[in-house]
């Protein structure tokens, strides 16, 4: 690091030792946040990667610019039996992480006051990273990509995020803005988040930016005018910048966090009529192209977010869509962790009892994009998943004990018909990962 950033580095340091981020109180439990939980759980990525469940008893997880530690909590409520380490610059936000974990009582973490560019001397390995809103702090995302690659296990993965700066151009407007006027040559105090607000509330309403970016309820909070109008050392970056950062460290992508959200396809009227030149060209081009079409045509995300891993280190495995009869005889199935819960539980059988759709997209709704409903009766099938893994063909038992009869003809349903409608079931869930599918032979 050169002395110029070595002296970012320490601004921004203060700037978290004064206001630690996130601003969430110590006793708040984020137990039924299963959207967070979903996201923060290494099944997650790990199925998506390789198509297959991992265990998490026992794994090691880094929560890398851990701040206060409301993530760290989050992976260690996801991740059951892992340990957990923080480690930041900020001694203030290590200091409140470490008692988080302690208050909810996670006995097997630690913390360090401690920067992602010397992980490698912490003499660890992880078999997940978390690096949540912090890359886009550090002078050089490739070195911090490195030094987190350094610490990563073979089979481990990465989740990361940059600003993106398509998204995001207004606030880089306006930081630039408060640079020009010495409010960002020190730590912004209060003085200094006092005058940026009177600067843009004293523009003309009719001012393009402040259109955009004066948000008055909000900029009472000086957590959020740190995060937005005066974040020391705040960078944005396109989809071609992160993949040229990936393969500068080495490291393989292996999808956007919210993947559902970037489908380039759902920005059309009519996917299955688009201008001939389209129809013929998108399916062709690569996964960095299309998420990098999707951010010019629609910028609607603040971060690009995303895993990576070791090149070359997923697993091969047969996409379910093209799964043969015999794939599906010798198939295992489970619920994703974080919908196995009581509550989704309690509302299936509500659903069952009063002959109701079941909305199984309501505990977790970031990978859909529209509600997923299960037929009360065929719901019945998937009640066994809240106890235990199942294999497909007892579901099908089950569905042919529930309905043994076709409600139209009266006829004894086949066993294929069953089964089809059990593999239609599947197959609709699995994309979004509630139903989590494997081969047990
Ligand atoms: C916006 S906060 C994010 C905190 C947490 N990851 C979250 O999402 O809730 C950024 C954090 O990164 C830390 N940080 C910045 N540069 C760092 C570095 N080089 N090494 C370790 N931590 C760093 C800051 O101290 C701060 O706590």
């Amino acid at each position: 690091m050169n002395p110029q950033e070595s002296e970012l580095q320490a601004k921004i340091r203060q700037q978290f030792d004064v206001v630690t981020y996130p601003r969430i109180p110590v006793e708040k439990s984020p137990k039924d946040d299963y959207e967070f939980l979903y996201i923060h759980n290494f099944v997650t990525p790990y199925y998506l990667r390789n198509q297959k469940v991992i265990n998490t008893e026992g794994k090691v997880i880094l929560d890398a610019g851990c701040g206060s530690g409301y993530k760290a909590l989050i992976l260690a409520e996801a991740n059951p039996g892992s340990k957990i380490v923080g480690i930041d610059i900020s001694e203030k936000s290590v200091e409140l992480a470490r008692q988080r974990l302690q208050y909810h009582g996670f006995d097997n973490a630690e913390f360090h006051v401690f920067p992602i560019e010397e992980l490698s001397s912490l003499g660890l390995e992880f078999d997940y990273i978390n690096c949540d809103e912090v890359l886009y702090l550090l002078p050089d995302i490739v070195m911090g990509l490195q030094a987190m690659k350094s610490v990563l296990k073979p089979d481990g993965i990465i989740r990361t995020n940059l600003h993106s700066s398509l998204q995001r151009h207004n606030y880089f407007k306006v930081q630039e803005i408060f640079q020009m006027m010495g409010l960002m040559n020190e730590n912004p105090g209060e003085m200094e988040m006092e005058i940026a607000r009177e600067t843009i509330a004293a523009l003309k309403d009719s001012i393009i930016l402040k259109q955009q970016i004066w948000k008055p309820e909000r900029a009472k909070y000086e957590e959020w005018m740190l995060s937005n109008y005066l974040l020391l050392g705040d960078k944005g970056f396109t989809i071609p910048e992160v993949f040229a950062a990936l393969k500068n460290a080495d490291l393989e992508f292996i999808s956007m966090v919210n993947w559902r959200h970037w489908e380039i396809m759902d920005l059309f009227k009519n996917e299955d009529d688009l201008p001939a030149f389209l129809g013929m060209s998108l399916p062709d081009i690569s996964v960095e192209e299309r998420l990098h079409l999707f951010e010019l045509l629609q910028p609607i995300h603040r971060l690009l977010d995303f895993w990576c891993g070791h090149p070359q280190q997923g697993q091969s495995f047969v996409p379910i869509s093209e799964w043969t009869n015999s794939d599906w005889q010798k198939a295992k199935v489970q619920l994703h962790p974080q919908l196995r819960n009581s509550q989704a539980r309690e509302d299936l059988i509500s659903c069952i009892n009063n002959h109701k759709p079941f909305e199984i997209s309501i505990y977790v709704k970031l990978p859909t994009l529209k509600p997923i409903h299960i037929g009360s009766s065929i719901a019945v099938c998937i009640l066994p998943l809240w106890d235990d893994v199942c294999t497909i063909e007892s579901l099908v038992e089950r569905w042919v004990k529930i309905r043994p009869l076709d409600p139209i003809t009266l006829e004894s349903v086949t066993q294929e018909k069953a089964w089809d409608e059990i593999k239609e079931l599947l197959d609709t869930l699995d994309p979004f990962l509630y139903m989590l599918l494997e081969p047990y032979l």
